[in-house]
Parts: C-alpha cells; sequence; structure tokens
C-alpha cells in the first residue's frame, strides 16, 4: 500500500472547490508516454496550473500501470526542478470500470479515480460506485463518477448512443453514493469524431463542420440541483483543423474530424465544470507532428527528432487550453 501523499501527489477536493468558486475548470489530460507526460509537466509548470494526469484502461494495457505511476511520481520530482515549488498534481484513473481495478489504483499511489458506471443500470450504478467511495475515502482518494451516457468509440471506451444525464436523479446519485464528482452527459463524447456531419451545418467557404451546441440547458438544471458540485466533461477535445489538415496533407486521412468548439468549453469552464478531460487534441498534436516530419524528411530515423517536435507542439497545445479555454493559470 503507497499512499500518494508520500509521492507529492494531491487529491481533487480542494482543487474543485477552488475551481468551482473561481469560475475556471483544471486541466485533465491522458498520457500513455513519455513524451506525453514531459509535455503535460512542462506547460502546467510554465503556466503554474493545478493539472490532473489521466490514466486510462488502453494506457494501462499499454504501457503498464506500475510503470505509469513510477512515471507521474517522476513528473513530481520533474515539476519542482522546473521550478515549480508546490505543484499540484493529482494522477486519476480515468474510467476505472470496476471496483477491483480502482482499488489496485487507491493501492499502488493513485490519489483520484474513476468508477464509471454510466453503462450499468441505474441501481447498479449506485451500487458499485458507493462501494468504490467507501474504500477510496478510507485514504482520502477522491472518486470520480458518472450518469448519462457519452457516444464515442474509442480502444476501450465505447458506446453507440449517448443520452443526456437526466438532472432529475443528480441529487439521488450523488447523496447516496457519496462522491466527490459527477461526470455528466451534456452532447460532448469521446474520440475525433464527435458528432456526424448530418448532425452538423457546414461552413460555405471553408468546407468545415460547424457542431450542434452542447445541451447548456442540461448542466443550468443540473447545477441548480446541485448548487457548487464538481462537475466535469469528458470528450472535451476540440479537434483543432490545424492538425487535421496537417495530418491530411501529409498522407493521413481524417475526413470530416469535427470536435467541441473551443467557446463553448469556455462557457462551461466558467460554470459548475471543474473539470475537462482532453486526450484527442494530444493524440491530433503528436500524430500530425510525426507525419510532417516523415513526409518532409524520408532519411530521418532517430526518434528523437520526430518525438521532440511532436512533444514541443503537445506542450504548446495543453498550454493554450489553459491559458485560453480552461483558465487555470496562475492558479497553483
Ligand atoms: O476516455 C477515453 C480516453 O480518451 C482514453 O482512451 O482508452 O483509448 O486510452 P483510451
Ligand atoms: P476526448 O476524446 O474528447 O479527448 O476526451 C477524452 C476523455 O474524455 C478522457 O476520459
Ligand atoms: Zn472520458
Amino acid at each position: 500500500m503507497v499512499s500518494y501523499k508520500e509521492l507529492g501527489l494531491v487529491n481533487t477536493r480542494e482543487m474543485f472547490a477552488k475551481a468551482v468558486a473561481g469560475g475556471y475548470a483544471i486541466p485533465a489530460f491522458n498520457f500513455n508516454n513519455m513524451e506525453q507526460l514531459q509535455a503535460i509537466i512542462k506547460a502546467a509548470a510554465t503556466k503554474r496550473s493545478p493539472v490532473i494526469l489521466q490514466v486510462s484502461k488502453g494506457a494501462r494495457s499499454y504501457a503498464n500501470q506500475t510503470l505509469l505511476r513510477y512515471m507521474a511520481q517522476g513528473a513530481v520530482e520533474y515539476a519542482k526542478e522546473l521550478g515549480w515549488e508546490n505543484p499540484q498534481i493529482v494522477l486519476h484513473l480515468d474510467h476505472g470500470d470496476t471496483f477491483e481495478t480502482c482499488k489496485s489504483c487507491v493501492d499502488m499511489g493513485f490519489s483520484s479515480v474513476m468508477i464509471d458506471g454510466s453503462a450499468l443500470p441505474y441501481e447498479e450504478n449506485i451500487a458499485v460506485t458507493k462501494k468504490v467511495v467507501e474504500y477510496a475515502h478510507q485514504f482520502d482518494v477522491t472518486v470520480e463518477a458518472e450518469l448519462g451516457v457519452l457516444a464515442g468509440v474509442e480502444d476501450e471506451v465505447s458506446a453507440e448512443e449517448s443520452h443526456y444525464t437526466r438532472p432529475e436523479e443528480v441529487i439521488d446519485f450523488t447523496s447516496k453514493t457519496g462522491c466527490d464528482s459527477l461526470a455528466i452527459s451534456i452532447g460532448t463524447s469521446h474520440g475525433a469524431y464527435k458528432f456526424k456531419p448530418e448532425q452538423c451545418t457546414r461552413d460555405p467557404k471553408t468546407g468545415i463542420l460547424i457542431p450542434p451546441p452542447l445541451a447548456f440547458d442540461v448542466l443550468a438544471e443540473i447545477e441548480k440541483k446541485l448548487p457548487g458540485f464538481p462537475i466535469v466533461l469528458h470528450g472535451s477535445s476540440s479537434v483543432p483543423q490545424e492538425y487535421v489538415k496537417i495530418i491530411n496533407e501529409n498522407g493521413g486521412k481524417l475526413p470530416d474530424a469535427v470536435g467541441i468548439p473551443e467557446e463553448q468549453l469556455r462557457k462551461a469552464a466558467k460554470s459548475a465544470v471543474c473539470k475537462i478531460n482532453i486526450d484527442s487534441d494530444s493524440r491530433l498534436a503528436m500524430t500530425a507532428m510525426v507525419r510532417k516530419v516523415f513526409n518532409e524528411k524520408p532519411g530521418e530515423f532517430d526518434p528523437r527528432k520526430y518525438l521532440g517536435p511532436a512533444r514541443d507542439e503537445m506542450q504548446k497545445l495543453y498550454e493554450h487550453k489553459i491559458v485560453n479555454v480552461l483558465g487555470s493559470d496562475g492558479k497553483a
């Protein structure tokens, strides 16, 4: 049993309370490898932003859960080396699917876990979430739960259809489970194809798809039922069209990739939404740079020569999100 406190990590409790009161959101960035982690920490340290490092089931099977945990421990020391005196870093399990997975992360030093029972019948979601909360709280580990279903397909997270969170359930759910934050469904979804072209309108000049707005009315109803309660948005990548263009111009094929417009996320960050999950945008930044180097310098075979530019671009992206979308700069 390792306590995250010994590793210099923090849980989300105080971070979320400050974010809700201050009208900003904490970035939750997924990581699977060293370059992503370096870029996240450099961006957070440079901008003095609290940050959540997320480990998904896919990341755990790709990179190994133990190795990722040690990397997060190293990240705290790296942040200090970069001059960040008191780093506010959370190590979070993203989309934990069973009690056993959550327990194993709590036991090895994660400071926050998500139990995603959103695909289960309501009462079963309550039962498993409550069990995780009872275990995690013994060690002061915070717990994110989910109500409502996000559409989208990724390696390990998939659902055919989304349905919005039902505001009439949120008081019952949070009081019965004791969860510390609640992920809701208001029209975001995972991956780089968040809307079908027929759900969007098309800019006549550029041909770029313009997606429908998020359900801010549902968010407002939830906030009314749970004043000040920390709300989480998954599936919040914006799918920057400049990266899609670079990818497509350098041998890639991402037709009609579309995300959540940044102004909608800015609006959400000012509300009780205090954690915004971003993974796909970092994948796009990395892929764009790697494809560009491969295309422009076919003789290059030193991984540092293509992963280096990818890392720099991801740092730029993370800093942009922190400053221009979430408003979490200068908060740590
Ligand atoms: O919520 C999904 C995250 O983007 C993680 O996806 O399971 O492919 O690592 P992944
Ligand atoms: P995106 O696919 O929009 O980046 O969402 C990531 C996410 O929600 C991780 O849990
Ligand atoms: Zn998610």
